[in-house]
């Protein structure tokens, strides 16, 4: 139709988003979560925290890390680009929470939650690191069951899950520990080229 705006805008005012695209605008409310029972919750000489500008160095050194990339299948480029991605969107957007996983006020861990998706009142792990020298001692586990302890308390969240490739026995065997079970297996073309089966692992919270 002549005078349609044909590029999509994405705009944000304050938690609100707006998208505006071929001459419709739909607004994205903020979806509920409170996302501060994350923020300084401590057990087991684990501290959970949201991450801040500062902490850039060591997610980008645990993210891009041979070990991190080799075990997503991933190359340093698209590595670092969904997570420039990422943490360019910032800190404080409705779905999505940057936490670093402090024990003795250093940082042992990044991982990032989504809200709500892929499933509506679903909570979803879209990325996980141990940073490289805390790998193999039980980190991942911790962070783990803390996370589920605290996601346990959010009303009206039921379900909660990640993706993985078939090959990660450390990411599987952590989920598998953790009361995960695998609902979906799909052929999987990597980023380095190489082809896996990604799986999908969900667990209820309740
Ligand atoms: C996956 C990851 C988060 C696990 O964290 P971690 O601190 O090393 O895990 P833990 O020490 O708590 O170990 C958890 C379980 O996995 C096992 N495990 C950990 N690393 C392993 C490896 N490389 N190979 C096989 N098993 C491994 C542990 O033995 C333990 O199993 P158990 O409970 O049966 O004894 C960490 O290895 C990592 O950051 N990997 C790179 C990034 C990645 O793959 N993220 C997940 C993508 S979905």
């Amino acid at each position: 139709m002549p005078g349609m705006a044909k590029e999509t805008l994405f705009t944000r005012s304050g938690d609100t988003f707006d998208i505006v695209s071929g001459g419709y605008r739909v607004t994205l409310e903020p979806t509920g979560i409170d996302w501060d029972v994350f923020d300084g919750v401590v057990k087991n000489g684990l501290r959970l925290r949201f991450a801040t500008g500062v902490d850039f160095p060591f997610v980008h050194a645990t993210v891009c890390h041979p070990g991190t990339l080799a075990a997503s299948h991933d190359t340093l480029e698209t590595a670092a680009e969904a997570l420039n991605g990422r943490w360019a969107e910032g800190f404080r957007a409705p779905d999505l929470r940057h936490i670093i996983a402090e024990a003795s006020g250093r940082p042992v861990g990044y991982f990032r939650l989504a809200y709500p998706l892929p499933w509506p009142r679903s909570l979803w792990l879209t990325y996980l690191a141990v940073a490289p020298e805390f790998r193999d001692q039980g980190w991942g586990s911790g962070i783990m069951r803390l996370l589920l302890s605290v996601a346990a308390t959010l009303e009206g969240v039921e379900k909660f899950g990640m993706h993985t490739m078939a090959d990660n026995t450390g990411a599987m065997r952590l989920y598998q520990s953790t009361g995960f079970r695998i609902i979906k297996r799909e052929p999987w073309v990597n980023h380095d080229g190489t082809s896996s089966e990604r799986l999908t692992y969900c667990r209820s919270l309740r």
